[in-house]
Parts: C-alpha cells; structure tokens; sequence
C-alpha cells in the first residue's frame, strides 16, 4: 500500500515511481491519496509507504491526520512488524530530512513497523536520477514483503 498527499504533483510523481519498481517484482500495489485511506487500509496491507511533501520541516496536515488516526491500531500493535517505507518531495534535502524523521517515528520507532530508510526529492535533483532512486525503492520493499 502506498499513500501519499501531494499539493502540486512531485510527491504523487514518486509514488507512481515506487509502484512501479514495487510492481516489476510481482506484488500487488494500491496507491491511496491520503485523503481517501482509513486506518483499516494500512493495517489490512503487508506493507505501508507513506509519502509526503516537506511543509515546514514536516508532512502536511493530510498525512498527519492519518498518522494520528492510527492511534486507533496503536493498542492492540496491529502495524507491528509490517514492512514500511516512507518518501517525501522538498524544497531542500535537509529540511526533507526532518520531514522522513516525522513519519519514521510515528510508524517505525511507535508502531514498532520495520521502516526501510526513506528518501528524499529535493527542488534541483535530476529527475532521472530522481525516477530511478524512486524505483529502487519500490523493489527494494516489494523484495523485503515476498521475502517473509
Ligand atoms: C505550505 C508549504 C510549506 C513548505 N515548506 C517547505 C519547507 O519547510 N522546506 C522546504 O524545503 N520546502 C518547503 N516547501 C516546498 C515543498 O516541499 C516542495 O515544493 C515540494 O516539492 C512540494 O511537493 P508536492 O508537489 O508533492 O506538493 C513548502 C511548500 C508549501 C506549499
């Protein structure tokens, strides 16, 4: 499951990207904008990426709105042990760090989820290169899910 919100199309751009490289290695991906995912969605998926632009060092308030619905599964560890990853699309490459720290600890440090290091577009970055790392990423997760 990949989820995402995007204002002006980059971060919804990566998560097109990292469903295909997810797709080429034969696993199902259904990609959610964030407004249209419940809670029940991530905890029904094996895996959850979770995409955001960098608003003010953070994600914007349609992701935090999921992340803080998920509280909902929190008791009872239901996100627990499931593969993750996260991405953001930003203005500058630090401040997408703090944006990926955000929802690194919401799913991986609180939900107990094994995250898989998140990246990061920054305004600048080849797109081609940009395409690529997003693919990768994909495959890299869709190989950690089929591995167990
Ligand atoms: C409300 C708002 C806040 C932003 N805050 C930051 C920020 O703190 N740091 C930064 O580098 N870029 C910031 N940006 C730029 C976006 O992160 C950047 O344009 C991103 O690519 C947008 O992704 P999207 O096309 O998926 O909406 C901000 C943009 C908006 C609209």
């Amino acid at each position: 499951m990949i989820v995402y919100y995007s204002g002006t199309g980059n971060t919804r751009k990566m998560a097109e990207e990292i469903g295909e490289g997810a797709r080429s290695v034969g696993v199902n991906v259904e990609i959610l904008r964030a407004e249209e995912c419940n809670v029940e969605d991530l905890a029904s998926a094996d895996g959850v990426v979770i995409g955001s632009p960098t608003y003010f060092s953070n994600v914007a308030w349609q992701v935090k709105k999921l992340i803080d619905g998920s509280i909902s599964l929190y008791g009872s560890r239901r996100l627990k042990g499931k593969v993750g990853g996260c991405f953001t699309s930003s203005g500058t490459r630090r401040d997408g760090e703090e944006c990926i720290r955000m929802i690194e600890l919401a799913f991986g440090y609180h939900h107990g989820m094994r995250m898989i290091p998140g990246i990061i577009r920054a305004s600048g970055d080849d797109e081609e290169k940009v395409s690529r790392i997003c693919r990768e990423y994909g495959e890299r997760i869709a190989k950690r899910i089929l591995k167990e």
